[in-house]
C-alpha cells in the first residue's frame, strides 16, 4: 500500500509512518514543518513533501500514486488557541477540505485523526460515544469537529471512502514538550517549576502512542465510510496524581509542583466508549503505569531530541503562557 501520511512529521504521525515502514508500506510524508514539525522525528531516506494540506498544488503532488491518506496534520494545542485561534480554521478546516476534494477526485481513502476533545467535558461519570453531540470548549477543539463535520458531509454527499478517529491524550516519545507531559518530564528534569491549572483534578485518559497507532492503523484497513471510531487508553488519572508520579519517577524536588490560575474553559474530564473499535480487534496494550516510566526513561535520555526544541520560538511561547501564571502561582 503506498500512503500519504500528512502531518507525518510531527509527533503521533512520525510514529505511524514508522510503524507502516516497518510493515512493508510505501510511506510519502507530507508536512509543513511549523514548530512542531521534526524532519528529526523521522528516519532518513523516507520520501517527504515540505507543503500545506490547505494548499491543493502541494496534496496533489505529494499525493501522486497514493491509496490513501491519513491526516495528522494540525493545530494541536488548547493553550496556544487560547493565546490566537488564527491557524487554527486554515489547518483543521481549509485542510481538511483541500484533502477531501483530492480523494473525492481520485477516490482514495481518508482516514482523518481527530480528538475526544470534540465532545467538551464530562463532569461525573459516563464516556463519549461515537454518536454523540459534537460540543467542543476550546477554539483548538472547536476547530477540530470542524474538520469532523467535514468529512461526515462529504462522506453523505459525495460517498468518499473517509473515517475519522478521535484519539484520547496520547503519550510517549517524540511528543513535542508544550503538552502536558513532556513538558512536566523535561521541566522536572531541568529542575524548573511544574505548572498545574487550576486544581489540578483534571482527569484525562492517557492512550500510548503505539497503541493510539494500532487503533488509526485498523480504522485505515476496516473502518466503514462515513464512520467515526473511538480510540482511548481507558486509563483515567487526575492531572495532579500524574505529575506527583512525574516527580518520583524524575527523582525531582516536589517543591517543583506549582498551582497556576486554571486554563479559561478547561473541561474537566474526557473519557471514551471505545467499544465500537474494540469489536473490530483492537485493544490498548500498554498499562499507563508502564508507558509513563519508559516515556520518562525516553526524555532523559534523549536530551539532543529536546534540548535544541527548547529555545527559541518554544521561550517565547513558554514566557508568554507561563511567566504570569508561575509569579501568581502558590505552591501545591
Ligand atoms: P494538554 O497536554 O495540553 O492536553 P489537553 O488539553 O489536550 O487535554 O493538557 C493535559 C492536561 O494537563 C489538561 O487538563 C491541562 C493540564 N495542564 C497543566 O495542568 N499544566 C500545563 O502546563 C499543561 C500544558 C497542561
Amino acid at each position: 500500500m503506498r500512503i500519504l501520511v500528512s502531518g507525518g512529521a510531527g509527533f503521533i504521525g512520525s510514529h505511524f509512518v514508522k510503524r507502516r515502514l516497518r510493515a512493508g508500506d510505501d510511506v510519502v510524508v507530507l508536512d509543513k514543518l511549523t514548530y512542531s514539525g521534526n524532519r528529526a522525528n523521522l528516519p532518513d531516506g523516507v520520501a517527504f513533501h515540505q507543503g500545506d494540506i490547505a494548499e491543493p498544488a502541494d496534496v496533489s503532488r505529494a499525493a501522486q500514486g497514493c491509496d490513501a491518506i491519513v491526516n495528522f496534520a494540525a493545530e494541536t494545542h488548547v493553550d496556544r488557541s487560547i493565546l490566537s485561534a488564527e491557524d487554527f480554521g486554515r489547518a483543521e478546516f481549509r485542510g481538511t477540505q483541500v484533502l477531501l476534494e483530492q480523494i473525492r477526485e481520485t477516490g482514495m481513502r481518508l482516514v482523518q485523526v481527530s480528538t475526544d476533545e470534540v465532545y467538551g467535558d464530562l463532569e461525573g461519570g459516563g464516556s463519549s460515544s461515537e454518536s454523540d453531540a459534537l460540543r467542543p470548549s476550546s477554539p483548538y477543539s472547536a476547530a477540530k469537529a470542524s474538520g469532523d463535520l467535514l468529512v461526515v458531509a462529504y462522506a453523505r454527499t459525495f460517498g468518499v471512502n473517509a473515517s475519522i478517529t478521535r484519539g484520547s491524550n496520547t503519550y510517549g516519545p517524540n511528543q513535542y514538550p508544550e503538552k502536558f507531559i513532556p513538558l512536566f518530564v523535561t521541566n522536572a528534569l531541568d529542575g524548573e517549576p511544574l505548572p498545574l491549572y487550576g486544581d489540578g483534578r483534571q482527569v484525562r485518559d492517557w492512550l500510548h502512542v503505539e497503541d493510539h497507532c494500532a487503533g488509526i492503523e485498523l480504522v485505515l484497513h476496516e473502518g466503514a465510510p462515513g464512520e467515526v471510531y473511538n480510540v482511548g487508553g481507558g486509563d483515567e488519572h487526575e492531572n495532579i496524581d500524574v505529575a506527583e508520579r512525574i516527580v518520583e519517577l524524575t527523582g525531582a524536588d516536589r517543591l517543583l509542583l506549582r498551582s497556576v490560575p486554571d486554563r479559561p474553559g478547561h473541561d474537566r474530564r474526557y473519557s471514551l466508549d471505545t467499544s465500537k473499535l474494540r469489536a473490530l480487534g483492537w485493544s490498548p496494550q500498554q498499562r499507563f503505569e508502564d508507558g509513563l516510566r519508559a516515556t520518562v526513561e525516553w526524555y532523559r535520555d534523549r536530551r539532543s531530541w529536546w534540548e535544541p526544541i527548547k529555545s527559541g520560538e518554544y521561550r517565547t511561547y513558554y514566557e508568554r503562557q507561563y511567566a504570569e501564571r508561575l509569579a501568581n502561582a502558590t505552591s501545591v
